[in-house]
């Protein structure tokens, strides 16, 4: 390292000049190496959930419980830890965690790190580094809702649901494929991702709890082990538990199907009003009907801002001149939180974004393109986001016919489309 310094130094400032493309990152490297020194990165943490402790006005104490809760239930990145409760397996958690490095078989560990954390978050809270680039932004698996899975809508993934997503990705968002890692690290991945879950649920289940508290227990949450695990534990691992059971009641294509006649009537229903999926993917399948919608991740975050900019303009226009001193203080209060809020906001919340309907017509699907896979997302919805279930409003057997005229609209160019309308352009957005 030092010779790399000595020997960026030792060049006049000419030839430096037409060096400096490659060395010039070589010296910036090994001066910031040199100043943090090599190895001495501190442990990573676990970041607070600072947007929902922030709504739900935690004093720092408080935080200070949740987080010491966490940690005693859940351990570090580096060393992840559960109760025998939680249905987790330790081995391959501990795969999955800590900072990238081999044991003395050879076998790799940290692999979330390796693979995952720049976008999702060492916490799991969608905001790695490179998230605020991404269109959409990487899934924060703190609320533990999940999309593209073959459950009912409300219902976890099952655990092959998560394989299924990381051997495949999501195509049409930044979400890779990791088909070339071996079953076991997938494995140990996916159970990671459902640690990240239930550790973020959790979180956000004792949060909320001071809520609920009664004034005898002085913001202090109960330390009792019925508390834990039945009022906040439980609830999340339970319904883990039950995504197997959960798994979506597909009725048999019929054999005898004939395509035309099933396509005709796909399309009927699709712009018929019980299934009314024209309302979002628009009369041309391009996905230009209602688009001024936001997923719940984003919903979150509007909404606080909304909170922050009302409460702001309230405390604004309210006199302290007619306040009691109960009132000021308490007004004072108010603003000390709006202001700590807003700050919270600035630093730990992306930039709310809509969500698009898909373009239907470009046979680009995140869920999977295999007819089980749309019927599964028209059957249940997409959890989290606007895509309403036909479940209740489309009779079973007719989903599949609505997955047969989706499965034609990209190769449906009958010179309408594309005459009038700027399909190709559109396209290319
Ligand atoms: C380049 C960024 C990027 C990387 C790297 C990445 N993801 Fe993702 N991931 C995303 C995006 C973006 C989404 C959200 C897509 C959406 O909402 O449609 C996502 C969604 C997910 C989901 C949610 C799927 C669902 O059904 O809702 C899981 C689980 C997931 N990623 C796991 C992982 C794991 C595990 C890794 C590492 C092995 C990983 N991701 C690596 C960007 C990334
Ligand atoms: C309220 C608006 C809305 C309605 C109604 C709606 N969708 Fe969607 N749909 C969306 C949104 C938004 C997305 C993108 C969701 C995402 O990216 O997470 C989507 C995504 C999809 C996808 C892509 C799934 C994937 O794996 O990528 C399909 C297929 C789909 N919708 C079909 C339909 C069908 C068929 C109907 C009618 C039965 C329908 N939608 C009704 C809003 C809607």
């Amino acid at each position: 390292m030092n010779n790399v310094m000595a020997w960026c130094c030792a060049f006049g400032p000419v030839q430096r000049a037409r060096v400096v493309s490659l060395l010039g990152l070589m010296c910036v490297v090994s001066a910031s190496l040199l100043a943090t020194g090599c190895g001495q990165t501190p442990a990573a943490t676990f970041r607070l959930n600072l947007v929902e402790s922030s709504k739900q006005q935690l004093t720092p104490s408080q935080e200070q419980q949740v987080a010491t809760i966490l940690a005693a239930l859940f351990g570090t990145p580096d060393e992840p830890r559960v109760p025998p409760e939680i249905n987790l397996d330790v081995a391959k958690l501990k795969l999955a965690a800590g900072p990238v490095r081999s044991d003395i078989v050879g076998r790799k560990n940290g692999l979330y790190r390796e693979h995952c954390a720049h976008c999702h978050g060492v916490t799991g809270d969608g905001m790695g580094p490179t998230a605020a680039f991404l269109n959409p932004y990487p899934r924060d698996y703190r609320p533990g809702v999940f999309k593209f899975k073959s459950t009912e809508r409300a219902d976890k993934p099952t655990h092959s649901d998560l394989v299924m997503v990381l051997r495949k990705g999501l195509a049409g968002s930044s979400m890779p494929s990791f088909a070339l890692l071996s079953d076991a690290k997938i494995d140990a991945l996916a159970e990671y991702v459902k640690y990240l879950s239930v550790r973020g649920q959790v979180e956000l289940s004792l949060m909320r709890a001071y809520f609920e508290l009664d004034d005898e227990d002085e913001g202090v949450l109960p330390q009792s082990r019925e508390f834990l695990f039945e009022e906040i534990i439980d609830p999340v691992t339970e319904m883990w538990a039950a995504a197997d059971d959960a798994i979506i009641d597909v009725p048999d294509m019929p054999a005898d199907l004939d395509m035309v006649a099933s396509i005709a009537k796909g399309k009927e229903l699709f712009y018929g009003n019980k299934a009314n999926c024209v309302k979002c993917h628009g009369v041309s399948g391009l996905g230009d009907g209602q688009a001024n919608d936001y997923d719940d991740w984003n919903k979150v975050v509007l909404q606080a801002q909304k909170t922050v900019d009302g409460g702001v303009k309230q405390a604004e226009k309210a006199s302290t001149w007619d306040m009691s001193a109960e009132e000021r203080d308490e007004h004072r209060t108010e603003l000390a939180w709006l202001d700590r809020f807003e700050t919270v906001l600035d630093g730990n919340a992306l930039r709310p974004r809509m969500i698009r309907p898909r373009n239907l017509r470009q046979g680009v699907y995140r869920g999977g393109m295999r007819p089980l896979d749309l019927y599964y997302r028209i059957h249940a919805g997409i959890n989290g986001a606007p895509m309403p279930a036909a479940k209740g409003t489309v009779p079973p057997e007719d989903i599949w016919h609505i997955v047969n005229y989706i499965k034609s609209l990209p190769y449906d160019f009958n010179g309408t489309l594309g005459v009038d309308r700027p399909m190709v352009a559109r396209d290319r957005m």
